[in-house]
C-alpha cells in the first residue's frame, strides 16, 4: 500500500474488465476516488464500483469512448465534478484483432488504432492539459505491451499502436517532466484476461504462450495492477518517460534459453 495514493483521484479507461478493473479495484484498496470509465458493460463497472467502495475508495462508473474527444472531455470533467480534481490518468482501454497484414482493410486498422493509439493520445494530452490549468503535478500511465517492442504478425494494427505508445508516451514524458508531470508505460506480457480468454481455452494455444515465457506462467491482473499503483505513488516520484514491463521474462529473447545461438 502507498500512503500518499489516499484521497488521490484517478480516472481508469475501460474499467470494467481485465488489467482496468484489477487497477481501478487496486486504487480502491489505496482509498483513492475512481472514474470507472466503461464502453458498454454498465453491469460491470457498477460491480467494479461497489467493491471498490467495499475496499475503502469512492467511485463512480462513466460511460464513454476513448476514441471520442468529447467522450474523454467527459471522463476529466466527470473526475472534477465529483471528486474535485485528478491526479492519475491510467489509459488502459485496448483492443485487438486477429488479421493477417495482406487481407487488412483500412477501416481495420484504424479501428485499433483510433482505440489504442489515438485513446491514449486523447486521454493523456487531455489530463495533462487539465493538470496543467490546476497546478496539479499529477501522473499519466498508459497500458502500452510487450509488443511495443516485440513484431507481431497478424497483428500489425496493434503492435504498430503499441510502438506508437511507447513514443507518445517518451515525448510527453520529456515535454512535462519540467512541470512535475510524470508519462510513464506498463509493458505487459500474456496476462489473464478476457482479451486471451478464447487464446488460453485452447491448450495448445496456451502451452505455445507458455514456451514464450520463461518463467512459464501466465501473469495475473492483480501483479499488473500493483504495477499501476507503484507507478502512481510517491514512490515512483523520480520515475518518466519510461516502461515497466509485467512479462515473466517474455521480452529475454526465450528461445536463447538453453545458452545455444
Ligand atoms: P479486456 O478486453 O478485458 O479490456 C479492454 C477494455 O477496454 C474492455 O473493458 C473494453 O470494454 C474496453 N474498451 C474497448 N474499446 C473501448 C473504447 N473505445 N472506449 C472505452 N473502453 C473501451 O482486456 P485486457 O487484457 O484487460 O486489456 C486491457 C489493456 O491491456 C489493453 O490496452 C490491452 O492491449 C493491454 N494488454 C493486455 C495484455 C494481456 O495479456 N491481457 C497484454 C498486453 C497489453
Amino acid at each position: 500500500m502507498y500512503e500518499d495514493l489516499q484521497g488521490k483521484v484517478a480516472v481508469v479507461t475501460g474499467a470494467s474488465s481485465g488489467l482496468g478493473k484489477a487497477i481501478a479495484v487496486r486504487f480502491g484498496q489505496e482509498k483513492m476516488n475512481v472514474i470507472v470509465n466503461y464502453l458498454n458493460n454498465p453491469d460491470e463497472a457498477e460491480e467494479v464500483v461497489t467493491a471498490i467502495k467495499h475496499a475503502g475508495g469512492d467511485a463512480a462508473a462513466v460511460q464513454g469512448d476513448v476514441s471520442k474527444e468529447a467522450d474523454v472531455a467527459g471522463l476529466i470533467e466527470a473526475a472534477h465534478d465529483r471528486f474535485g480534481t485528478l491526479d492519475v490518468m491510467m489509459n488502459n482501454a485496448g483492443i485487438q484483432k486477429e488479421i493477417e497484414s495482406h487481407t487488412m482493410s483500412l477501416a481495420d486498422y484504424e479501428k485499433v488504432i483510433s482505440v489504442n493509439l489515438s485513446g491514449t493520445f486523447l486521454g493523456s494530452t487531455k489530463a495533462i492539459a487539465y493538470m496543467l490549468e490546476h497546478g496539479i503535478k499529477g501522473c499519466v500511465i498508459n497500458m502500452s505491451s510487450v509488443h511495443e517492442v516485440i513484431p507481431w504478425p497478424h497483428f500489425v494494427h496493434y503492435a504498430s499502436s503499441k510502438g506508437g505508445i511507447k513514443m507518445l508516451t517518451q515525448t510527453l514524458a520529456l515535454e512535462y517532466a519540467a512541470k512535475g508531470i510524470r508519462v510513464n508505460n506498463i509493458g505487459p506480457g500474456a496476462i489473464n484476461t478476457p482479451i486471451n480468454a478464447e487464446k488460453f481455452a485452447d491448450e495448445e494455444a496456451k502451452q505455445e504462450v507458455l514456451s514464450m515465457i520463461p518463467m512459464k506462467e501466465i501473469g495475473e491482473p492483480e501483479q499488473v495492477a500493483s504495477i499501476a499503483a507503484f507507478l502512481a505513488s510517491e514512490q515512483a516520484g523520480y520515475v518518466t518517460g519510461t516502461t515497466l514491463f509485467v512479462d515473466g521474462g517474455m521480452k529475454l529473447y526465450p528461445s536463447f534459453r538453453a545458452g545455444k545461438g
